[in-house]
């Protein structure tokens, strides 16, 4: 799996899926993978604001995370990939 940072989002290629993260759940708790302390540590919910700030840039809301990708600076786009996550529940199947 190649893992370049490119301005179009590839979330799906990640094999613990991006998906999952957008239903509020708290940072770091996905079961089975490996986070950095970073993102463990971070205290953090993922609710929509708060993605849309680490989408922006990753490093700069969580410092050291190895989540290495420098951000979707386009707000655009990060609303679309937001609401695009927004459509999935926690269990990965759509809400409706
Ligand atoms: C727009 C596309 C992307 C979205 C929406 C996204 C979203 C996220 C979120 C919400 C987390 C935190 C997960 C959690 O706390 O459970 C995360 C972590 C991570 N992401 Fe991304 N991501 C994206 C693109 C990428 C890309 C392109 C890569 C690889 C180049 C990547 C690599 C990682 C890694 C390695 C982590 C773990 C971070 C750590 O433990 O410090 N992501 N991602």
């Amino acid at each position: 799996m190649s893992c370049l940072p490119s301005s179009r989002p590839r979330c799906e290629e990640r094999g613990w899926s991006g998906t999952q993260r957008c239903g509020r759940a708290k940072a770091g708790t996905y079961p089975g993978y490996t986070y950095s302390e970073a993102n463990r540590d971070s205290g953090l919910v993922w609710t929509p604001e708060e993605l849309d700030k680490y989408l922006t840039s990753p490093q700069t809301v969580v410092p050291h995370t190895k989540m290495i990708y420098p951000g979707l600076k386009d707000e655009k786009k990060r609303k679309n990939v937001i609401a695009y996550l927004e459509q999935f529940g926690p269990d990965g199947e759509k809400k409706h």
